[in-house]
């Protein structure tokens, strides 16, 4: 509700100034969306292709990127790819391809808020897990009853910013051995966290090469800037050729039920990947220039929190009430739990920000 609330005071707020810190979109440096060159590029040659058409897709979606979306977070030389343990069906973006169901699924608290409805609404049992202490992370898995779905960020993890480890991952990934448990990886991010797509599948490859079978849910509306396309990918890594083909017929199945058939846009865009350079460098020096004005303003606390996170959001320890005032008196929006995005900000707002935190930590 309060949510919603904060919606409509930024709809209705006429300041020129104002700061949406609350979207989970990319913006420039001018506070604009952003087309990537190379979406642009595609869609002027798909313009002229004359070999594509709008007939319906297979149930399963293009194959070839199912394909070349599976390589992405395994990883071109993959084990699970060799020897076609594998199999990749298109799916309504991100959101789509987290919805498939008995086990009950645990989400991270915090998490992205959709996951209880998407889970809830395909009938699971939800409950949630500690994040961001690795300590309580480890007591919850520990504790779950065996063979238990563990929805895992693949990287950039949403909305805190923060991500295991590698130590930790390894870890994390014992527990669940141990516990039987199954990981369910929501990447939406890959990318975003280090500017490279490699580095982001880190964790999603090392529980492949440890022998887990995985679903993994791949996004492509941040990376690739086509939120409305909806593009995704579900990708599956089972233990044998004949799983991979039995599964992938399951989920035809289900892809027939629900969508009847994906769509081809957005999944004849997704080639390539230089322009995630651009906006992972753009959001980790607007990381950089929020601390660098805080600490110019000698703002009471400990900023360090802001460049040690990754991704496009960063908690900032701003309290439900300060986030009200930041609201009303300087027109700074951001989510009640004080999470914001940081593509939002930009070198033309980013002092104005810091002035705002730094008046609501010393005032609110
Ligand atoms: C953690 C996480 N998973 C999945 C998604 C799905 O996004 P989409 O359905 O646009 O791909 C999002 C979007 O914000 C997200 O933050």
């Amino acid at each position: 509700m309060a949510q919603a609330d904060s919606k409509k005071d930024l709809h209705a707020d006429q300041d020129p100034n104002k700061i949406n810190l609350g979207i989970g979109a990319y913006r420039d440096n001018d506070g604009k969306p952003w087309i990537l060159p190379v979406v642009k590029k595609v869609k002027q040659n798909l313009l002229t292709d004359p070999t594509l058409n709008h007939e319906y897709l297979a149930i399963d979606g293009l194959r070839t990127f199912t394909d070349a979306s599976a390589k992405m977070i395994l990883g071109a030389d993959s084990r699970a790819i060799k020897e076609k343990r594998f199999l990749g069906v298109q799916q309504i973006s991100g959101t789509g391809a987290v919805l498939k169901k008995g086990a009950t699924v645990y989400i991270s608290d915090p998490t992205w808020g959709n996951h209880f409805q998407i889970f809830g609404d395909a009938g699971f049992t939800v409950k949630t897990y500690k994040y961001w202490n690795p300590a309580t992370l480890y007591y919850c898995l520990k504790t779950a009853d065996s063979g238990s779905i563990f929805v895992l960020h693949a990287c950039a993890h949403n909305p805190t910013g923060v991500d295991p480890t590698q130590e930790q991952w390894k870890q994390i990934a014992a527990i669940i051995k141990e516990k039987n448990h199954f990981p369910f990886f929501d990447c939406a991010y890959q990318g975003f966290a280090s500017g490279s797509l490699d580095k982001d599948a880190w964790a999603v490859r090392y529980f492949v090469d440890a022998g887990f079978e995985i679903f993994v849910a791949q996004s492509y509306s941040k990376n690739f800037g086509i939120y409305s396309e909806r593009c995704g990918c579900l990708t599956v890594v089972t233990s044998t050729e004949q799983q991979a083909i039995n599964v992938r017929s399951q989920l035809c199945r289900l892809n027939r039920a629900s969508i009847s058939n994906p769509p081809a846009y957005g999944a004849r865009i997704v080639n390539a990947e230089d322009n995630l350079r651009t906006m992972a460098n753009r959001i980790i020096k607007m990381r950089e220039e929020t601390v660098r004005h805080l600490t110019d303003l000698k703002t009471p606390g400990n900023w360090s929190h802001i460049t040690s996170q990754i991704g496009m959001f960063s908690y900032t320890g701003l309290t439900v009430a300060q986030v009200k005032v930041i609201k009303e008196k300087f027109h700074v929006y951001m989510t009640d739990n004080g999470r914001i995005s940081m593509a939002g900000l930009n070198e033309n707002n980013v002092r104005r920000f810091a002035e705002a935190v730094d008046y609501v930590v010393r005032n609110a």
